[in-house]
């Protein structure tokens, strides 16, 4: 096949034939398509959008490129999350074995780093010896045994989206409701689900900032789950000041173990709760929204989720004691504090900013295959709301060098903005603003 002509639809707007776009894909998987030539497609894509059935034959490419798996045997409904990526989202490390707890079975594919995003995969893999490459047996024996494994896209279970996603972190493809949408939605379908639970983030750290597109990229996810039969719902949530109080690989770790053990910052554990209450609704385990909610916390509260978390973190290779002890968790050898210059309350905190911040750090990718620093970031951020005292803390960089730890307190004290207003004064979207179904959704999806 000759990709040329695939490229010139793409970028002209005009839109591949399906067949043709389907060949061209399965030639990159098969090395008959360069990366180049992906690439060019890809930033095509981003720029002139895509067409109803190329995107749903692009899913269905997608979602085959590797094999769909059959959990039917699980005695338990099969319920997952994904989020469209954010700054400081650990959210995945302590929601999975929550809704393992309440009865869900959850067999989770997440992705790295992209963009200026974190990535469940690489916070995993900051706890040392931890393995997101399991063979589809081994996943499968935790799964059936501890309610959820964590994973990445593989050889065998959505390999087309695995090379894109790489490609687009480092192309700057990634704000697009098609790509976004093919991304996630063929993974998700991949793992035979009976339930969706999508986290749409909003605001500036977003891939797509803009509400319209947010609640469009909400909308067509909701309906190609609801075109495959899976019962898929949207929560649309804040991310215009990061999420919890760190950002950056093991420093996630440590706010998600914080999360299971009941402590941690208040919108991070109201994440994990409104998500959690989502997924046993779409599961079919609880009917009201109430009684759902009441049970997630005394699950959290119980302490079973963090007990789940330390087996299957045993079962996939790492070390459970660097869940008790955050000093065998990655550390960089500078911590630099970095001070309010003068008093007042937090307006803002520009996510953006410090996600490009932790790439720079060495703690995301901007070539492929890039090794990354899983200790690199920021700790103890300010959030919005927070009233401080000349002097008080922004938040502390963790760094290789003084050089790098330099460059990033710049940044982060730029990202901050301190005014004279009162904590209620302060206009943050709210956590969750948008809940979207299929009933909701109108006739056309957006290209
Ligand atoms: N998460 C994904 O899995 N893919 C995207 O494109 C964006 C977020």
């Amino acid at each position: 096949m000759n990709p040329i002509p695939v490229i010139e639809a793409a970028r002209d707007g005009t839109g591949p034939n399906p067949d043709e776009l389907e060949a061209f894909l399965r030639g990159y998987l098969e090395g008959r398509v360069e990366e180049y030539q992906m690439s060019a497609f890809l930033m095509a894509i981003v720029l002139r959008g895509m067409g109803r059935e190329q995107l749903s034959r692009m899913v269905e490419v997608m979602l085959h490129s590797g094999r769909v798996l059959d959990l039917s045997h699980l005695p338990g409904p099969r319920v997952d999350k994904h989020s469209t990526g954010g700054v400081g989202d650990k959210v995945s490390l302590a929601l999975a074995p929550l809704a393992a707890g309440l009865g869900l079975f959850v067999p989770m594919m997440s992705g790295r780093g992209l963009g200026h995003t974190g990535g469940t995969l690489d916070k995993l893999e900051a706890i040392p010896g931890f393995r997101t490459q399991l063979d589809l047996a081994e996943f499968e024996a935790i799964l059936t045994s501890e309610g959820f494994a964590m994973i990445g896209q593989t050889e065998e279970i959505a390999p087309l989206d695995r090379r894109l996603y790489d490609l687009r972190s480092v192309t700057a493809t990634v704000p697009s409701i098609p790509l976004i949408a093919a991304s996630i939605m063929s993974k998700k379908l991949a793992e035979g689900l009976g339930g969706l639970v999508l986290d749409v983030k909003a605001g500036s750290g977003a891939f797509l900032p803009a509400e319209e597109e947010t609640l469009a990229l909400a909308r067509t996810m909701v309906a190609i789950g609801d075109d495959h039969g899976v019962s898929t719902v949207a929560l649309v949530t804040a991310m215009d000041r990061p999420l919890g109080r760190s950002v950056g690989n093991a420093l996630e770790v440590e706010e998600a173990l914080a999360c299971l053990r009941g402590e941690g910052p208040a919108d991070l554990r109201e994440i994990v709760l409104s998500l959690a209450t989502e997924m046993q609704l779409v599961g079919g385990t609880m009917q009201e929204r109430d009684r759902a909610r009441e049970r997630a916390v005394e699950e959290l509260d119980g302490g079973g989720p963090l007990e789940r978390f330390r087996r299957v973190v045993e079962r996939q290779g790492g070390d459970p004691k660097s869940l008790d002890d955050p000093g065998r968790l990655p550390a960089t050898p500078v911590r630099l504090a970095v001070e309010a210059d003068r008093e007042g309350t937090v307006l803002e905190v520009e996510p953006a900013p410090l996600g490009r911040a932790v790439v720079e750090l060495g703690g995301g990718r901007t070539r492929l295959g890039q090794e990354i620093d899983p200790a690199v970031g920021f700790s103890g951020l300010a959030q919005p709301g927070d009233v401080l005292a000349s002097g008080d803390r922004l938040g502390v960089v963790h760094a290789r060098s003084g050089d790098a730890a330099i460059l990033a307190a710049e940044v982060l004290r730029s990202a901050v903005r301190v005014g004279e207003e009162e904590a209620g004064e302060v206009r943050s979207r709210p956590l969750v603003s948008h809940r979207i179904t299929a009933a909701d959704l109108e006739t056309s999806v957006p290209g």
